[in-house]
């Protein structure tokens, strides 16, 4: 008897021990982690946004179409993270020192991402966009505290167009921080931030203390694709418990559906990935027969904008190195009208106000519900807010000039009654 008391206090001691043991455990872990994300400043506000259901499709389809709220990032767009993991990667790299300066060529929110994120990290940043580009653009990217050069639009073959002439103030502003840094040294050094020089002339456009030039590239460089593998991919992952059937996107630089679809298929490949493509895309062809476009389409031989869409930021006609690491099934069209009526369903419905290229992603999640039918689980991407696209996308002068003015009363535009 006294033998059995004793064995079930012994017992009753070791369980609150192991219990206290783990409770310890998991709040020093818990704390760790909350301090991990609380020491960071703006860096920690980026990601790990809210997967929600998108109701008003779900019910109309008997699909969960759940929507990651990128639009919530502090820059605004899902383009913080990719800024992020860029400017990251380059100073480990030592490709880019803090008081150097990120140029990029970009109209759009990647420059906004990256003019927002680069002084969290003490640099600069220098935006090349085409001068026939909405000036709301350059005034937000300027309000950032970066520099804004608008120049000419030309083909991407031309050396000045302003991709280019990105890539080049990257390498003038190296030069520039070598020949101060050897003038301070009093001696002759060849090299800054992995650049040799090269004898390109030094531009005004730096400040004295400029630390060199770094070009973020974000068609090119892969993390862009790292951001979304290492970090949108993952979350979705969480976020749905791995029970999800499907993920859709368009593509700009391809980075998000790329990194997304390969993350979420090496988890599980029965996750099917598609892609939405705008009109003028090439990629819808590339994805469905491995062709990626004519000759006419080929954006050496266009002048500027070679896409025949009002959607932002998405649609491409060449393989990026971003894209091609992605694992898609199949490939949907989607139209500028679909898009434009996308996203006034959705203000009126849900009440999210949302840029066409989530408009656009919206839409391909419609078909993916109804090409797999009832009961499935869809993941899509919400871009970035309507508030960027008063000018055009919510502009009903500008619609109607396009013969785009929105009249569906519900999903009919997509076949469903
Ligand atoms: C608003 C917006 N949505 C979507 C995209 C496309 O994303 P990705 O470049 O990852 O393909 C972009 C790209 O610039 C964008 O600016």
């Amino acid at each position: 008897m006294i033998a059995g008391r004793t064995t079930s206090a012994v017992a009753a001691i070791f369980t609150s021990l192991l219990f206290g043991y783990f409770i310890c455990n998991y709040y020093s872990k818990k704390k760790f982690v909350n301090k991990k994300k609380n020491n960071n400043g703006l860096v920690d506000a980026i990601g790990n946004t809210p997967l929600i259901r998108i109701n008003s499709l779900s019910d109309a389809t008997g699909c969960q179409i759940l929507g990651k709220c990128e639009f919530l990032n502090p820059g605004g767009s899902v383009k913080d993270r990719v800024a992020l993991q860029i400017i990251q990667e380059a100073l480990e790299s030592g490709q880019l020192r803090r008081g150097g300066i990120i140029t990029e060529g970009s109209a759009g929110s990647t420059a906004i991402s990256i003019a927002t994120v680069a002084p969290a990290f003490g640099c600069k940043c220098h935006v090349v966009i085409p001068d026939d580009a909405a000036i709301e653009k350059s005034q937000i990217i300027e309000a950032l505290g970066a520099t804004v050069e608008r120049v000419r639009p030309v083909s991407i073959t031309h050396k000045d167009h302003f991709v280019n002439i990105a890539r080049r103030r990257a390498s003038e502003a190296n030069e520039f921080a070598l020949k101060n840094r050897s003038q301070l040294n009093g001696k002759d050094t060849k090299q800054a931030n992995g650049h040799e020089s090269d004898g390109y002339r030094h531009s005004s456009l730096f400040s004295t203390d400029c630390q060199g030039g770094f070009f973020a590239d974000q068609f090119e460089n892969l993390a862009n694709f790292r951001a979304h593998y290492e970090g949108t991919g993952p979350e979705i992952w969480e976020q749905t418990s791995g029970k999800l059937d499907a993920f859709v996107a368009a593509a700009g630089t391809g980075g998000t559906v790329a990194g997304v679809s390969r993350f979420l298929q090496e988890k599980n490949p029965n996750v099917k990935c598609f892609l939405v493509d705008p009109p003028g895309s090439g990629l819808f062809n590339k994805v469905t027969r491995g062709v990626m476009y004519t000759k006419e389409e080929a954006e050496g031989h266009r002048l500027k904008n070679p896409f025949d869409t009002i959607t932002e930021g998405i649609g491409i006609n060449r393989v990026t190195k971003n894209f091609a690491e992605g694992k898609l099934d199949g490939a949907f069209r989607g139209t500028d009208m679909e898009a434009v009526e996308m996203a006034r369903f959705l203000l009126k419905n849900d009440g999210l106000f949302l840029g066409s290229s989530s408009a656009m992603n919206c839409v391909g999640a419609v078909r993916v519900a109804q090409s797999l039918g009832p009961g499935h689980t869809i993941v899509t991407i919400l871009c970035d807010s309507g508030m960027r696209h008063l000018s055009k996308f919510y502009n009903s002068e500008y619609l109607s000039q396009l013969g785009l003015t929105p009249k569906a009363t519900a999903l009919e535009f997509l076949g469903i009654k």
